[in-house]
Parts: C-alpha cells; structure tokens; sequence
C-alpha cells in the first residue's frame, strides 16, 4: 500500500465552526495567540491563559467534523494514512480516523507543570485553578505553547520521508517546525495543498487546490482514486 501523509491546520475546522489563526477574526478579545499561548503568559496570568483555553475547548467540544475530516477516512480503505495535525482539537478522531499525530498538544487534556508524563483527559470543558497534579500543582493545558520543545515532530519527519503522497490542507504554513514537514518528503513524492487562500509556500511540484476543505479534499482524493486506478 502507498504512505500518504495529510497535515492539517486551522482551516481544515473552519467549516466545524473553530475560527483559525491569522485570519482577521483570529483575535481573541485582543490578544494574539502568540501572546497568549506561552509558558511566560500562563506564569505571569493563568486565569487568563486558562480561561482562553476553556474556551477552545468548549468550542471544540460542541464542533463536529465536517465533511472535509470526514473525506480524508474514504482513503484508509486504500492506502496506509498517517494524519499529522496542527489542531488541537479532536475533529479527526471524531470522524473515524485511526493514526493521527497532535503535533501542537490535545485541547480535551491536561497536565502537570513538572511532570510533563502526568496527563489527565477532561471529560468536561473547564479547567479550574483546583485542579491540580500530584505535587497540589494547579494543572496546565497539554498544548504545545511558543517556544516549547515539539515533541511529536521526530516521528512526524519520519513519516514524511516515507511518504508516497503529501496532502496539506488549511494551514497558512508559517509555524515552524510543522511548516517544514513538507520539505521532507522524497523528491518523488506527489503533494497537494488544499486552502481557498493564497499560501505562502514553495508551490514548486505542488498541485494547488484552491479551494474550500469541505470542497477542496473531495476534489484531491478523487484525483488520487482516479490516478491508482482505484474504483469505490
Ligand atoms: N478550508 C481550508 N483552509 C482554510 C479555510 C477553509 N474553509 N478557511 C481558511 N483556511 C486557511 C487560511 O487561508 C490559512 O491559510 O487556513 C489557514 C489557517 O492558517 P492559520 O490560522 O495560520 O492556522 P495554522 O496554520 O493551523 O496555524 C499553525 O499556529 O497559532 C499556532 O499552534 C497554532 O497550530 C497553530 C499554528
């Protein structure tokens, strides 16, 4: 069976309802993810930085999958897929994908400050300041804030660079070191790029899908059925 590789951002939830990034409505009550999402912030402010996160987890609990997560589960009958995503929510999962890599952390988990091995799932969307590690530590979000080492990023190079097909959807290709993924890849390799936006990219051997995911990720894995003579 051929590898395919699928990374995956912000804009693959955007039709689920979960805002991304850098778009204009990527501010959170002023503040920009940047600012937010570091160890420095949730040092000098953990209400705040607390308080932001119950409510990306909120937001994800309540999302679905939409029809782009759900397209990417038809290739699994074919060929051997390994999603690795940016997104911190649990959109994949949900729509039946099985090998799927949080490069940036889990939203629905926590974890202590000094043991980065004790992680909790919650089952509900708030984290208080009372819930606490075994050292009566008040637990953190298991995200991968600025500046944090990125732990699942070795065996997401791996991973592309055994990959027959590189799929890239909704992501605008600026954080590092995910952005770098898809540089990688065997020369062989044939990638896609899926967002209905202008990326800032190496569109060099490249097929741009300028699209929507829901519509863009449809288009693509026809395309691959068509080109391994496979019929549904
Ligand atoms: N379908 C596909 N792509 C879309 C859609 C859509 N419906 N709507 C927007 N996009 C695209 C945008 O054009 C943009 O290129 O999704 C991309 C989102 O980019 P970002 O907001 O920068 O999100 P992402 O690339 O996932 O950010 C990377 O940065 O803040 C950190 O840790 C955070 O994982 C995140 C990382």
């Amino acid at each position: 069976m051929k590898n395919i590789v699928v990374l995956t951002g912000a804009g693959i939830s955007k039709e689920s309802g979960i805002n991304t990034f850098r778009d204009s409505d990527g501010l959170w009550e002023n503040y920009r993810i940047e600012d937010v999402a570091n160890f420095d912030s949730w040092q000098k402010n953990p209400d705040l930085v607390r308080s932001f996160y119950n409510q990306r987890r909120k937001q994800a609990m309540e999302a679905k999958p939409n029809q782009a997560h759900k397209e990417l589960v038809r290739l699994e009958s074919h060929f051997n897929v390994n999603i690795i995503t940016q997104n911190i929510d649990d959109l994949h999962e949900r729509a039946g994908s099985k090998n799927i890599i949080h490069l940036h952390g889990e939203i629905n988990k926590v974890r202590s400050v000094r043991d980065s091995n004790y992680i909790i799932e919650l089952k509900h969307w708030e984290l208080t300041k009372t819930d606490k590690d075994e050292y009566g530590e008040p637990l953190r979000p298991h995200i991968v804030w600025f500046g944090e080492s990125v732990p699942m990023i070795e065996p997401s190079i791996d991973l592309c660079q055994n990959a027959d097909i590189l799929i890239i959807i909704g992501t605008s290709l600026v954080v590092y070191p995910a952005a770098g993924l898809m540089d990688q890849t065997p020369i062989n390799c044939k990638k896609y790029l899926v967002d209905p936006n202008e990326v800032k990219a190496d569109f060099n051997g490249i097929s741009f899908v300028q699209e929507k995911a829901s519509i863009g990720v449809k288009k693509v894995i026809d395309e691959i059925f068509i080109d391994n003579h496979i019929i549904e």
